[in-house]
């Protein structure tokens, strides 16, 4: 079992739109996935109570909570934990950083968003996880967005593949759908599926490394 976190302390980053979509991609390659929601406001569990479909499983816990909802999770044989963590520096999302095989730090090619970055970072650094950058929320071309990613390639690796602003993202959770679902031949469902298997792949590398100690 594989545990991803959604961090940063930027709000409206797109961590929850992250979490909900990349838990879809891996069931659609027939992984099974808990999602937990760790923000008090529940914006994750809001689109879960939305959903008719029974998957991904999702379970809102306290921070407190997260170590035995991570064992349960291991016990019931789950393939990814996904935890979606509070836009905010709160307890908890250090505690999802700590209990996380691999985080993923979604940014916006702001200034703003930006300048919010390094203290994420600072802490898992200081906390030894390995971690991505996924652009989200970007035009779909642009200086912008490039400056963004060579801001960011100097803290760290940045995913090749951009979360591009579009409505599906918004439709889609409205309906209580991810991406996938709501537009299988958009052009959100192919980014997020590319998305999903570049940080499969990546994941696995990192455990590879860990593993056999090569870094
Ligand atoms: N790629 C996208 N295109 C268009 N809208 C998006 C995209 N990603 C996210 N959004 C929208 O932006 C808003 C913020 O996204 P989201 O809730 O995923 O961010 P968050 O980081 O979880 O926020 P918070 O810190 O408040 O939990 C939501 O209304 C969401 O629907
Ligand atoms: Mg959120």
């Amino acid at each position: 079992m594989r545990i991803i976190t959604l961090v940063t302390q930027k709000g409206g980053a797109g961590k929850t739109t992250l979490a909900i979509n990349c838990a879809i991609a891996a069931e659609r390659k027939k992984k099974r996935v808990l999602i937990l929601d760790l923000d008090p406001q529940a914006s994750s569990e809001g689109w879960y109570q939305d959903r008719e479909a029974e998957t991904p499983r999702l379970a809102k816990v306290d921070s407190w909570a997260l170590p035995e909802a991570i064992a349960k999770a291991q016990a019931a044989n789950f393939d990814y934990v996904v935890i979606d963590t509070p836009g905010r520096d709160e307890p908890s999302t250090t505690a999802a950083i700590r209990a996380a095989d691999f985080c993923i730090i979604p940014c916006r090619p702001t200034p703003v968003d930006l300048k919010a970055v390094p203290p994420t970072v600072a802490t898992i650094n200081r906390l030894k996880k390995p971690a991505v950058f996924v652009l989200t929320q970007t035009p779909a071309r642009g200086e912008r967005v490039r400056e963004a990613e060579a801001g960011l390639s100097m803290l760290g690796i940045v995913s090749p593949v951009r979360i591009i602003a579009r409505a599906a993202y918004q439709d889609a959770h409205g309906a209580g759908l991810g991406v996938i679902e709501y537009e299988p031949e958009g052009k959100a469902a192919a980014e997020v599926k590319q998305l999903w298997d570049w940080i499969v792949k990546k994941m696995e590398k990192v455990a590879y490394e860990q593993e056999t100690n090569i870094s």
